[in-house]
């Protein structure tokens, strides 16, 4: 462990509340040899850098935090995108899309050349969306570009399942899939806790009712959050350093995590396997018709933003 730590480099690019809080789980969970923060913001990139290497000063943390350059980046081991512009109250993620594909594109142009091992996570909005983009202006191979996906928002599902069945959230098994935003969807067919399909666990009875309340809650709780106090920071943190260490540490995790999916000319949030080579490989699902039906449409609705997105990045 020791030997792994010194060698591994993880840059994240963008250092507001996302990044910093990504940083700091980083520094309190050392995984990396090196945290290199990037940020045009020269000030805020300093203090970031300052105040994060204060936290490893207490002798817990191996990791080494120091401000570099888009260049440096492109030859981390893992760079996480978290740059842009965030969601105001009652924005939806896709609002974003203009303003983050042209700070995304500016990225990829300074940190050119890219190390042919490096890894992308995406967790800027709309992760989905920048996540196809970033395959086609990195080069890399599309099982090194990766985003957050519904990791997040299959985390929250599972604290309100885990709250209705008074279990462990991570004794249930249960995934949101597609988009991450509005037309994500549940795939209830496949929800268990342990080796008990969820509508035989739960104390209530598993209503077409209740799964709407369910799922409303999970595809809403982002907004909420960001109404009350402008952001979210830690659980979307928490993900993104859980990603880093799959990766790092070749864990081969499955997690829903937003990748290109060739038979749906998007990318969007499936099960798979996440190791040191980033999407080892996808793991089949079983969808009923209805969770078929969703799906399709979540993809329909992606290809129509990105062929929007096209026109405007190649205007
Ligand atoms: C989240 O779901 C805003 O996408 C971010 O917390």
């Amino acid at each position: 462990m020791a030997e792994h730590k010194l060698k591994t480099s993880i840059a994240i690019l963008g250092c507001g509340e996302v990044g910093s809080t990504l940083a700091y789980t980083l520094v309190l969970n050392p995984i990396c040899g090196e945290i290199i923060m990037v940020d045009p913001k020269k000030a805020l990139l300093e203090a970031q850098v300052r105040d994060l290497s204060d936290a490893t000063y207490g002798g817990r943390s191996g990791t080494k935090v120091r401000a570099g350059t888009h260049k440096d980046a492109g030859q981390a081991d893992v760079v996480v995108i978290t740059a842009g512009a965030k969601q105001k109250p009652g924005e939806s993620r896709l609002s974003l899309l203009s303003r983050n594909l042209h700070i995304m594109s500016s990225i990829f142009k300074n940190m050119q050349p890219i190390s042919p091992t490096t890894i992308l996570l995406l967790v800027a909005n709309p992760v989905d969306i920048l996540t196809y983009f970033a395959r086609k202006l990195s080069g890399l191979p599309e099982s090194q570009v990766l985003g957050t996906g519904t990791t997040l928002d299959s985390a929250r599902l599972r604290g309100i399942l885990a709250e209705k069945a008074e279990v462990a959230p991570n004794s249930i098994d249960a995934y949101v899939l597609g988009e991450h935003g509005d037309s994500q969807f549940i795939a209830w067919s496949n929800a268990s806790i342990g080796t008990t399909p969820l509508h035989l666990a739960l104390p209530v009875c598993l209503t077409p009712e209740f799964k709407a309340e369910i799922a409303t809650h999970t595809r809403g709780a982002a907004g909420a959050i960001i109404a009350a106090k402008g952001c979210t920071a830690y659980g979307i943190g928490n993900v993104a350093a859980s990603i880093c260490k799959y990766i790092l540490f070749d864990a081969h995790t499955v997690r829903p995590l937003s990748f290109y999916q060739p038979e749906l000319g998007c990318c969007l949030s499936m099960p798979a396997v996440i190791g040191r080579r980033g999407i080892i490989r996808k793991m089949p699902v079983q969808l009923n018709e209805e969770e078929q039906t969703e799906l399709e449409a979540c993809a329909r609705g992606l290809r129509a933003v990105l062929e929007g997105a096209e026109k405007e990045l190649s205007a």
